[in-house]
């Protein structure tokens, strides 16, 4: 591996300013930056949106969220991170902010020290945490105005003293494979490919980057990671709360599909099941992210209904729940009509030969037992039951566990004797508690992926023909009229409706639930 770049100086164009994401995750993760002394030098924010304010204003808005969110915040260092905070008011759909913009980009970057000589201007990294049907004009009026100069970035002799432009953009990455196949060409008339940035913040959890880690650092998975060893592998994103103020602006147009699998557990499939990349370069992984999400079966629209299943919950009855204990259907501005999902499970198999016949279960859901995301690797039982006759029979086979969330670790299950004259064996488990071992808290995934961005590492961020390929596998079940018109409604608390669980059990087996305070 290539050492990674230390991070450009660059202008960070906020829009969406005044938004949840950039108060409650991107301010705090830059401070938290900040505070590690790990920005660059120079790196200053321009946060736009509609709201008139100053930049005084708009500090004094951000400070709250960052007191709430920050560790260790204090008032010395709030106010020398501030200074890297500017604002420009101004509406994203109107082609007169833009000039305007860009002239406060310059003349802040001149403020921090960070412009380039060779063009006059600094490098710019836009994040886009607006509304999604926003993103095409600004991405067109960014492209008109001029501020993106990456053709004229490759002729120059000296590549580097060129300043660069580049964009996150936050998902929806469309909502089906049309709108994606537009978006994607609407970013490609106006960056190039790799200068944009789809960020997944599950790709920043530490756990969800330890799986290539835990796979190709050791010799001990890898040689069993394959349809010879694996019975079959889950997938889990649950989460206890529900969908509360996010039902009608947002949630009701999107559902669990597309919010939660297509978008982040797609990914993480993708890494458990890939193959190892010859070098551990951003474009080797990406490649093989890529082959294996092509390598999904397509799933028939005809059987869509034996490999998707949809929810969503019932009232819960506890008026203190951020529903006031109503059932997803009752929220305000949800369209009981449109069926949407707050729970959805899908079965993929992936047709190479490693993980021919293997089916890989995922699902994701609101205001189900508990928050968990994990993978579970199952693997087969061992070819021959010797001890047959003398315990009892059918033991359980090896299992791993990855666990992502809550607690952040790794668990292994295998049989062993237990100790004493009767033989008799039971099941153990071997537990990697990740913040224990590491002596290291869990960090706020936001930072470090921006950072990445600032550095040109898109290793953490998706390729338009993952997100693509991944519209395509999801499409059939969102499209499947038996599937939504099946749509159940699930107890809220329980781990979904009962045709998951049947999905699975028609394959014999069955979803790992496990019990609360069971951590793994
Ligand atoms: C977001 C979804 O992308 O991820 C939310 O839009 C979901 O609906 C959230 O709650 C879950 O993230 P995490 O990190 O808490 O698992």
């Amino acid at each position: 591996m290539t050492q990674p770049l230390e991070p450009d100086p660059c202008v960070l164009v906020i829009f969406g300013a005044s938004g949840d994401l950039t108060q409650r995750k991107l301010i705090p993760a830059l401070m938290e930056l900040d505070h590690q002394d790990r920005l660059p030098k120079g790196l200053c924010v321009l946060g736009v949106s509609r709201t008139p304010m100053t930049d005084d204003e708009w500090r004094a808005k951000l400070k709250p969220h960052a007191q709430k969110h920050v560790a260790n915040f204090n008032d010395t260092h709030w106010h020398h991170f501030a200074q890297r905070l500017h604002y420009q008011p101004g509406s994203a759909t109107e082609s007169a902010m833009y000039p305007a913009m860009a002239q406060r980009i310059n003349d802040i970057a001149k403020r921090h020290g960070t412009i380039k000589p060779a063009a006059d201007q600094p490098n710019v990294l836009f994040y886009l945490s607006v509304a999604p049907q926003l993103y095409s004009g600004i991405i067109e009026q960014i492209g008109a105005a001029g501020m993106v100069l990456e053709g004229r970035r490759w002729c120059a002799i000296d590549p580097g003293a060129m300043p660069w432009q580049r964009i996150i953009i936050e998902k929806p990455f469309g909502e089906d494979v049309e709108s994606a196949a537009t978006l994607n060409r609407n970013l490609g008339r106006v960056f190039e490919e790799e200068a944009i940035y789809r960020i997944d913040h599950y790709l920043g959890k530490e756990l969800v980057q330890n799986i290539l880690v835990m796979r190709f650092a050791n010799t001990l998975f890898e040689p069993v990671w394959n349809n010879q060893f694996v019975d079959h592998v889950q997938l889990t994103a649950a989460e206890s709360v529900g969908v509360g103020r996010r039902a009608g602006n947002f949630y009701d147009a999107a559902g669990a599909m597309r919010d939660m699998i297509q978008s982040h557990l797609l990914q993480v499939l993708a890494l458990v099941a890939m193959e190892s990349p010859s070098v551990y370069d951003q474009h080797a992984i990406r490649r093989e992210k890529i082959k294996i999400i092509m390598a999904a079966r397509p799933i028939e629209p005809a059987e869509a209904h034996l490999s998707g299943v949809l929810g969503r919950y019932g009232s819960s009855g506890n008026r203190e729940d951020e529903d006031t204990g109503k059932g997803y259907e009752e929220l305000e501005g949800v369209n009981p009509e449109k069926r949407t999902e707050t729970y959805a499970a899908l079965r993929v198999y992936f047709d190479n030969w490693r993980w021919s016949g293997v089916p890989f279960y995922v699902r994701s859901g609101k205001k189900m037992a508990r928050k968990l995301t994990e993978v579970v690797i199952q693997f087969k039982q061992p070819p021959i039951d010797l001890f047959r006759g003398i315990t009892e029979g059918g033991r359980p086979a090896n299992r791993i566990i990855i666990n992502i969330a809550p607690e952040d670790g790794v668990s292994l299950r295998f049989e062993a004797k237990v100790p004493g004259s009767k033989f008799k064996i039971d099941s153990v488990k071997m537990d990697l508690d990740y913040a224990k071992a590491f002596n290291a808290e869990p960090i706020e995934a936001y930072g470090p992926l921006m950072l990445d961005a600032m550095r040109g590492d898109q290793t953490l961020y998706k390729h338009r023909d993952e997100v693509e390929t991944g519209w395509r596998i999801v499409q059939p079940v969102l499209d499947s009229p038996r599937v939504r018109e099946g749509i159940q409604t699930y107890r809220a608390g329980s781990w979904g409706p009962d045709a998951a669980d049947e999905m699975l059990a028609r394959d014999g087996r069955r979803w790992h639930n496990p019990a609360k305070g069971e951590t793994r």
